[in-house]
């Protein structure tokens, strides 16, 4: 029986620990901290316990569907309890699923050694040998230095999930997904919010048009945006924190209670004994092949610490697909289709290239807009807000990019991922029955606009 030792046990180490028991190896894990890793304990899954909460004290605060609920306030401590009862009973359900499988987990820290055993450190240290290793050691967030950054009330994503009570007002430096999600986490709280952002544009992965849409409707709902601004410092002034930023030249003051950074997150692979092991890495990021094994023969890295690509799902593919050539299996992982979800209000999910990148790649495409407005199902759960988006060849009509701002979008993007690895086509899209009323809808609408025939939106004037 070949054996196998997974380091770390986030939505990379777990899977592919699981993947490994189902094709029979017998399978060791080492975890240092809580089984979940950041998404289950201190990312994905916390913050978006915290929107669900935000989003409904937002739509009863608004009282727009006729919902009049008095004297509405929130329970702060009850909040984070429910939060917290999420990841308690998600990571207990994780765990039940490994013992289940035969995995063992081991409690501790776990080092590579120069002879390719594992020594791992803790309570009862030990040594560890395996037919292969996989690293899925995750990343933590990168660390600005500027002054006073060590300053109280200045904190990162961590720390922002567990605030002993809500902040009256909050800079968060950096217009990521991370920054753009509190940002819409907190304001839907109440909280005042500006974002400052270095580069032109937030989001600048996400199509740009997607992008501005998702900044109007955020400042729409009071969210202050800061682009092409540079933090320079931070100091304490009359009880708050005021951020000092520079834009085209010129010097603006932002006081707030709390400056969360949010400027990324770089793999944890410090400590981790690869150069003892003689494994190749890149500023910190393990180096991989197309089947994640490293420089050493039976050593794999997976998930954020390769640094390929920072998303929970595509850490689990990446573990799969790395567990089962490990075992000598086929495997299959597409990296041109993994779809990117950002939890705002409403939702904003990709999946292929964008209308940049086409361009930039030189291809031949055509765009089908449908602006949510058009779709009954989007006016009654987002009043309407939001587009559809299709990029797709010019002479096939073949899917690109599938770009969302609307409610549901997370979800509706599978349709789209599905589509994309099929080579479905536009005109395959359209005679797709899409139920109404659905968001859906607009799935096929945009894929009709991409030739002007759109049916529930007026066509362009002749
Ligand atoms: P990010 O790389 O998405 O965004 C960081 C932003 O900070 C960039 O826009 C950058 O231009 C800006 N920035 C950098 N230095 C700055 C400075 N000195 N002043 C102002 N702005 C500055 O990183 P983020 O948001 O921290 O997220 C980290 C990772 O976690 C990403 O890979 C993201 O995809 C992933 N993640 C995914 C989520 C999801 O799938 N829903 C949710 C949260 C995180």
């Amino acid at each position: 029986m070949k054996q196998v030792v997974v380091i770390g046990g986030g939505p990379a180490g777990y899977v592919g620990a699981i993947r490994a028991a189902q094709l029979g190896a017998e399978v060791q894990l080492v975890e240092s901290e809580a089984i979940g890793g950041t998404c289950l304990n201190i990312g994905c899954i916390p913050t978006k316990a915290l929107l669900h909460t935000a989003h409904l004290f937002a739509e009863l605060s608004s009282g727009s569907s006729g919902v009049v609920a008095e004297n509405t306030r929130l329970d702060w401590p009850m909040v984070l309890r429910h939060k917290q009862g999420v990841v308690h009973r998600l990571v207990q359900g994780v765990e039940g699923l490994l013992k289940a499988n035969g995995v063992k987990i081991h409690k501790g820290t776990a080092v590579l050694t120069s002879d390719g055993t594992i020594e791992v450190g803790g309570a009862a240290p030990l040594k560890l040998a395996a037919d292969a290793v996989i690293l899925a050691v995750g990343s933590e967030p990168v660390k600005l230095n500027f002054p006073g950054s060590c300053l109280p009330g200045v904190i990162d994503s961590t720390a922002a999930l567990s605030l002993p009570r809500l902040p009256r007002s909050l800079t968060i430096i950096g217009g990521g997904v991370i920054g753009v999600e509190f940002a819409a986490l907190f304001r839907s709280f109440g909280s005042e919010v500006a974002v400052v952002e270095m580069l032109p544009q937030i989001l600048p992965p996400v199509d740009g048009e997607i992008a501005s849409q998702v900044r109007k409707e955020l400042g729409r709902r009071g969210v202050q945006f800061l682009t092409g601004a540079r933090l320079t410092e931070v100091v304490e002034k009359d009880g708050a924190l005021c951020a000092r930023v520079e834009i085209a030249g010129e010097s603006r003051e932002i006081a707030s209670e709390l400056v969360l950074v949010a400027v990324g997150r770089k793999p944890r692979t410090g400590g981790l004994g690869l150069e003892a092991a003689g494994i190749a890495a890149e500023r910190g990021r393990i180096c991989v092949d197309a089947n994640f094994q490293t420089n050493i023969d039976g050593i794999y890295a997976v998930g954020d610490c390769n640094g390929q690509i920072m998303l929970a799902h595509a850490a689990s593919a990446q573990a799969v697909a790395a567990v089962e050539h490990a075992l000598g299996h086929k495997s299959a992982y597409f990296s041109d289709i993994i779809p990117a979800c950002i939890y705002t209000d409403p939702e904003v999910a990709s999946v292929g290239m964008t209308e940049e990148q086409t361009r930039a790649r030189g291809l031949k495409f055509k765009v089908g807009t449908f602006p949510l407005a058009g779709n009954g199902k989007a006016v009654i759960e987002s009043g309407g807000t939001g587009m559809m988006k299709i990029i797709c060849g010019d002479k096939y009509g073949e899917i690109l990019g599938v770009h969302i701002f609307g409610p549901r979008a997370t979800d509706l993007i599978a349709e789209a991922a599905l589509a994309i690895r099929l080579e479905a086509t536009v005109d395959e899209l359209i005679s797709t029955i899409h139920a109404h009323p659905t968001v859906s809808e607009a799935m096929a609408e945009a894929a009709l606009a991409v030739s002007g025939r759109a049916i529930h939106w007026p066509p362009r004037k002749r």
